[in-house]
């Protein structure tokens, strides 16, 4: 795609469509006029009569009269100027992308003045303009031999604005960054099973790695076996696939101190094990990879943007099978913390995984920790598919975090975990744990559970299991994976890192 910038001056625009957003009470009304002036006074009557609404989020799309390039005006209504925000003009950038793709349009003008007010600044718009439209074009991948996805592509945006040009494409360039790392965690979700299996997500971080010069450390059965890692091989022995604990390393300093740990569920498919999941339970569950997605993802952020602040990214990735060789309820196992745990539910598979991959964390120098995961449907009971659940040992930690999803519209909810949770996950009458203390509350026994191995390292669990897919499209996406939480564990590594320099 190329970006460029230029002046407001709409009878020198190269593309066949121009978006402009329309304020109730639009306050550049020099600009305006000019834009009338260009247009017609027709435009101004129109306005006037609602015919070009003003309504949040209604487009209006107008053909041009005059000679040129220029074919087409959308207007995307924004409403009161006073109260418009940030996360409102990410979703109206969203709905413009799928807009693009819809009408097929490979070109087009942003007059990004247009939609700044109070609150939002020019490169606020410019960076929610590149991430919302990066997000509003993404489309799921698919295997139709008709395909109806065309191989449309949007190859030409020109920005409207009277500043600075650098400044300018540098934000644009962080959106589209963030907004196409999304839409890779999006396409791994939406990967078929048969496709992803941890091996080919292997390959993909190992890819990953090299991309953006990560050191990259890979474990097989082998390699787990040696290491005694019986939480993550249990889950693994009912299947003919190779499990897969995926390391990456981002340097940031020499010295190896300060690290932040972001650790992912990766269960490629979850059948439940001998605690089989009903038939319409187990469809969808090729998305039980979407912790180990958003890792990845926020992984190719920070790639790409390289902040100061050392990250460890731990990945296990298998499928949780049956078979005469499968796991089974009352199995007792060891971990690789040494923690044994009695199976009361192999369906409660994501913390065993987990387990591991937080204590391989520690081994390796994590000092933060937070793991992701599509847990529990307890969270989903508790939250709904549109909140994402955490719990938190720090509450200094967790704060930086809600903060940095509060800078990218991810909702995030902590819930407690109290002593009375930890008994009840510490309660085996053969073992040191047991891996399914109950129903009730049990988004807090999951997380909880990873808990007991993370220890006294500062920790935030987040339960992505009704975020991390869409039942039905939304402004930003399509039905599908939604990339849950990729921005927000790079803005958290991002903020962290400012922190630090402040100190
Ligand atoms: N992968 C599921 C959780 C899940 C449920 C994700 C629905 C997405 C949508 C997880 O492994 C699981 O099976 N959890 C069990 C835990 C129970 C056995 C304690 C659950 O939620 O029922
Ligand atoms: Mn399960
Ligand atoms: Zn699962």
């Amino acid at each position: 795609m190329n970006v460029v910038v230029t002046g407001v001056q709409f009878n020198e625009i190269q593309t066949e469509v121009l978006i402009v957003g329309t304020y109730k009470n639009p306050e550049n009304t020099k600009d305006w006029s000019e834009l009338v002036a260009f247009y017609g006074s027709s435009l101004e009557k129109w306005l006037k009569a609602g015919d070009v609404s003003i309504n949040r989020k209604k487009l209006t799309k107008l053909p041009t009269l005059q000679e040129g390039k220029l074919q087409r005006i959308f207007f995307v209504g924004l409403g009161d100027r006073k109260t418009l925000t940030q996360d409102e003009l990410r979703d109206i950038f969203g709905t413009i992308g799928k807009e693009l793709v819809a009408s097929k349009t490979t070109n087009v003008s942003i007059w990004l003045d247009s939609f700044t007010n109070e609150e939002i600044d020019i490169e606020d718009a410019t960076y929610l303009a590149a991430e919302g439209i990066g997000l509003g074009l993404y489309q799921v991948p698919n295997y139709k031999t008709t395909s109806n996805t065309t191989d449309y592509y949007l190859d030409l945006v020109e920005l409207l604005t009277n500043s600075d040009e650098q400044e300018i494409l540098s934000y644009f360039e962080i959106g589209q960054v963030y907004a196409e790392a999304v839409n890779e965690a999006r396409t791994l979700v939406n990967m078929p099973p048969n496709v992803l299996t941890a091996t080919k997500m292997a390959e993909y971080a190992k890819e990953l790695a090299e991309t953006y010069d990560f050191e990259y450390e890979e474990l097989g059965k082998a390699e787990m076996e040696e290491l005694g890692m019986g939480a993550i091989l249990a889950v693994n022995q009912g299947s003919t696939e190779e499990p897969k604990l995926m390391v990456m390393k981002y340097r940031a300093n020499d010295e190896w101190s300060d690290v932040v740990g972001l650790v992912g569920k990766g269960i490629t498919y979850d059948t439940g094990g001998y605690s089989i999941k009903t038939k319409d339970g187990m469809v969808g569950m090729k998305g039980d990879m979407g912790g180990a997605a958003a890792v990845l993802g926020a992984m190719r952020i920070i790639g790409e943007t390289r902040p100061n602040k050392n990250v460890i990214a731990v990945i296990a990735s298998t499928d949780n099978m049956i078979s005469g060789n499968a796991f089974k309820p009352d199995d007792v196992i060891t971990s690789y913390s040494g923690k044994t745990i009695e199976i009361l539910n192999t369906d409660a598979e994501g913390r065993l995984v987990l387990a591991d991959s937080v204590s391989y964390a520690k081994q390796q120098g994590a000092n933060y920790i937070v793991d992701i995961a599509t847990l529990t449907g307890g969270v989903i009971v508790a939250l709904g598919k549109d909140k994402t659940g955490a719990l938190s040992n720090d509450d200094a930690f967790f704060e930086t975090f809600k903060e940095a999803t509060e800078e990218t519209g991810e909702f995030v909810w902590r819930m407690p975990l109290t002593e009375s949770d930890k008994k009840r996950i510490r309660k085996s009458d053969v073992a040191d744990l047991n891996n399914s203390p109950g129903r009730d509350g049990h988004m807090i026994f999951g997380g909880g559970f990873v808990g007991e191995f993370v220890e006294n390292t500062p920790w935030i669990h987040l339960d992505i299991a009704g975020t991390s897919d869409a039942g039905s499209a939304y402004d930003l996406g399509p039905k599908g994976g939604t990339g849950a939480m990729v921005r927000s564990l790079a803005t958290l590594v991002e903020r962290m890192s400012l922190e630090e320099i402040e100190e």
